[in-house]
């Protein structure tokens, strides 16, 4: 299916019933020579892939996972930016079903939760040639019917019909097509503004607004050693601040770092 997307991105949708992984297809399919705005849709997933090497559970019939492809002119070092900007539509997304009776929020980078749980993981990858990008991909899973989840993650990660059942909310349960028209759509106007600057100044605000980690203490893992500290918000590369008991400031640039409540995971 193809359609044109608010600021001329051609969008060509394609759907598996079943797939290993949408961010491989993805991949795949750019390499063939897939346009920028292809959307790889998938039911469920045998191996959908999570940040640092996890999995993704991905059963048939209740979720919703798909990959998005860019393949933007600007340098790698910005990328990992569009994993906030995908975060930020995804919010908008929810909200826009669901009303104002959720409260959807985002642990930096890029986890979306609800009362304290994960609903939606998102994992950008690229591929470099000498440095340039060849492909961007955008993975995105949220949970939206999923009724239980494995003994390991029952504690961490939650779905939109357990919190609406949770809080006895009058919204219907989106559609997962719905949903991820409504994503893309503000992902487009998103990255526009993100285009425009090449940063997320436009985004700051709404980002923030929507920051589970802001003014909490937080735990940064980072390969060199932890340290703990208030987070204070992000700035415009997307970069969490954070002020270390001792009055420093410190940026984190979201790779291989790993940020934790101190009380628990958000
Ligand atoms: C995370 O660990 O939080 C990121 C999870 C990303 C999962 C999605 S599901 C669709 C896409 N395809 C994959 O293999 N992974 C992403």
């Amino acid at each position: 299916m193809e359609q044109q997307s608010d600021y001329g991105m051609k969008r060509n949708i394609i759907r598996y019933e079943h797939t290993g992984s949408t961010n491989e297809d993805a991949r795949r399919l750019a390499l063939e020579g897939a346009q920028e705005g292809t959307v790889v849709v998938a039911d469920s997933q045998s191996a959908g892939k999570g940040r640092r090497g996890r999995n993704w559970d991905s059963p048939a019939g209740c979720n919703l996972y798909f990959t998005l492809l860019l393949k933007p002119d600007f340098a790698p070092d910005k990328a990992s930016m569009l994993t906030l900007v995908m975060a930020l539509s995804v919010i908008q997304a929810l909200e826009g079903q669901t009303g104002s009776e959720m409260d959807f929020a985002v642990k930096w980078p890029n986890d979306i939760v609800v009362n304290g749980r994960k609903l939606c993981g998102i994992l950008t990858e690229m591929t470099l040639n000498k440095n340039v990008i060849e492909s961007l991909v955008i993975g995105v899973g949220v949970n939206v019917n999923q009724k239980e989840f494995p003994k390991e993650l029952a504690d961490t990660a939650t779905s939109l019909l357990l919190e609406k059942n949770h809080i006895h909310a009058m919204f219907n349960i989106p559609d997962t097509t719905v949903l991820l028209n409504d994503i893309l759509k503000a992902f487009d106007h998103n990255y526009g503004l993100f285009l425009e600057h090449m940063d997320l100044s436009s985004l700051k605000e709404p980002y923030e607004a929507h920051l589970a980690n802001r003014n909490k203490e937080v735990r940064v893992l980072e390969p060199s050693g932890a340290y703990e500290g208030i987070a204070l918000g992000i700035n415009e590369q997307g970069e969490l601040i954070v002020r270390t008991p001792d009055g420093n400031i410190r940026r984190i640039y979201a790779g291989e770092v790993s940020v934790r409540g101190i009380y628990g995971y958000v």
